[in-house]
């Protein structure tokens, strides 16, 4: 390979796409803070209406649709990624469901004004959309332009500016800033300015060399993007692997979402896929990045918007953090560190939660553990499961399990953000020994069926997988994976 330089247009590209990143997070992060303020304004909004104060039930449930029916548009957003990229381009996709994000954008902006539930949630439905979109185009497109030996680290880039944008929404929502019952609209409607932003300056960038490569035959513009991407005219050499691989995926067989699930020998990978994707948001993770305000307040914290900058802080260094462990130690040991640390903490929270009112330090107790938690969410369960799911799947497969572990994720996630409320209104503190159960199983999961995939060929990581199935059926954990285990697999995960 050629010598490449980071050249100024690379960087450029990079930032411009990561933008999509910081918005998937912003909106994450965003209806945290308000929390109050919304729950008053659909009290008002349904006193009006009704002409009657709703219940309290019904406003918990209203209040925690606005916050999960981003996850239902996120799921719906992640399975439309390929029907854009293909056709599309990855740059043009990004470029247009900004309009996604303007529309969504103003309806929640408006709804005050207008005293609409309906524009609320229907906004948030939009936003989720959109950044299950992003979360699709943003790692694809910056995969593609980066060089083979920076990918990595670039591709990081996708999950720090994730986190960047929840702790930017945790900022703006403190009270002199924009979490304000007047400026609440304007904190949500915020999204529609890196919107903007964005659409402006994608046209400046490139569309993939990969997509005009693979998709559109443009072997002469493909190689003029890179030489000025990269800075060198040496390009030869990756338009020919591009190429080559090109040629390997049409050779392998393209593996829909129904045939993964009914042939055997993707069943046991799927399935590992799939636990690790619920490993990570039925660890509560949402629950806090959604509602901690609410439960910093509950723990008797005076100023709980500061505790929740500082879980967005922590979260940001151990994002960075992870960037460099995930390469130095195995995936399986950090997930299994990171969710028995999880576990941990969840006990802690809820300790801390229960012994408040006898002794005050205990909410110094429910931060600390908050923060705790953050950072081992961010070592294991954080980035893990999407490492697994690409080294689990060679090319033939891999779209349709990565489409899966999406739809798991996002389900899940959607669950995590509805019933958290109604939970903790109805269990109180020991919401959290739910996390705490599903995080000890998770960890026992991950102990039995999971290989460590860091640094191996699919050839090998297959070879483990009936390792670990025997161990596994020789301790009966789980009756649909021994099921599984009877039978030898028919077709063997294809290796590269
Ligand atoms: C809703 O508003 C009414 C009157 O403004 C108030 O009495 C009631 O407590 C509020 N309900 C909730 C759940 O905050």
């Amino acid at each position: 390979m050629g010598a490449c330089k980071v050249t100024p247009s690379l960087v450029f590209a990079i930032t411009i796409a990561a933008i999509g990143s910081f918005q998937f997070g912003y909106n994450t992060g965003v209806i945290n803070a308000p929390e109050v303020i919304i729950r008053d304004f659909l009290n008002y909004t349904l006193s009006e209406k009704l002409d009657e104060t709703p219940s309290e039930g019904l406003l918990t449930t209203l209040w925690s649709l606005s916050v999960a029916i981003f996850s239902v548009g996120g799921m719906l957003g992640s399975f439309s990624i390929g029907l854009f990229v293909n056709h599309f381009g990855r740059r043009n996709s990004m470029l247009m469901v900004n309009l996604l994000a303007i529309a969504g954008g103003f309806l929640m902006a408006f709804c005050k004004k207008a005293e609409s539930v309906e524009m609320l949630i229907l906004g948030r439905l939009i936003i989720g959309i959109f950044c299950g979109l992003c979360t699709g185009f943003v790692p694809m497109y910056i995969g593609d332009v980066s060089p083979t030996t920076l990918r990595g680290a670039f591709g990081t880039l996708h999950q720090l500016a994730i986190v960047v944008g929840i702790l930017v929404a945790q900022i703006f929502g403190l009270k002199f800033i924009l979490g304000t019952e007047k400026y609440w609209p304007v904190l949500l409607g915020f999204t529609i300015i890196p919107a903007i932003l964005q659409s402006v300056a994608l046209p400046f960038c490139p569309e993939s060399p990969r997509f005009l490569l693979f998709n559109r035959k443009e072997e002469e513009y493909a190689t003029e993007i890179l030489q000025r991407l990269w800075g060198t005219l040496d390009v030869s050499q990756n338009i020919q692997e591009m190429k080559d691989e090109s040629v390997r995926m049409s050779q392998e067989k393209k593996v829909t979402v129904l045939e993964l699930f009914r042939s055997q020998g993707y069943r046991e990978p799927l399935i590992i896929s799939i636990m690790l994707q619920l490993s990570q948001q039925l660890s509560g993770i949402n629950a806090v990045f959604y509602y901690s305000t609410g439960i910093f307040k509950d723990a008797g914290v005076q100023e709980p918007i500061y505790a929740t900058i500082g879980a967005g802080v922590v979260n940001t260094i151990f994002t960075v953090v992870s960037v460099f462990l995930v390469e130095r130690v195995g995936r399986r040991s950090l997930h299994m560190i990171g969710l028995g640390g999880m576990a941990f903490c969840s006990i802690f929270m809820m300790i801390s939660l229960l012994l408040k009112d006898t002794y005050s330090f205990m909410s110094y107790i429910c931060i600390v553990a908050i923060l705790i938690y953050v950072a081992f969410f961010e070592i294991g369960p954080g980035p893990i499961p999407w490492f697994i799911v690409t080294e689990l799947f060679s090319q033939g497969p891999r779209p349709a399990a990565i489409a899966v572990a999406g739809c798991s994720n996002w389900t899940s996630n959607f669950l995590v953000a509805l019933l958290f409320p109604l939970a903790a209104a109805s269990l109180g503190a020991y919401v959290f020994i739910i996390f705490a159960l599903f995080l000890i199983i998770f960890l026992l999961f991950t102990f039995l069926k999971v290989p460590e995939t860091r640094g191996r060929t699919f050839e090998d990581i297959r070879r483990a997988f009936k390792g670990s199935t025997q161990e596994a059926s020789e301790s009966g954990k789980s009756p649909t994976m021994e099921l599984n285990s009877l039978q030898p697999a028919k077709e063997p995960v294809p290796s590269t």
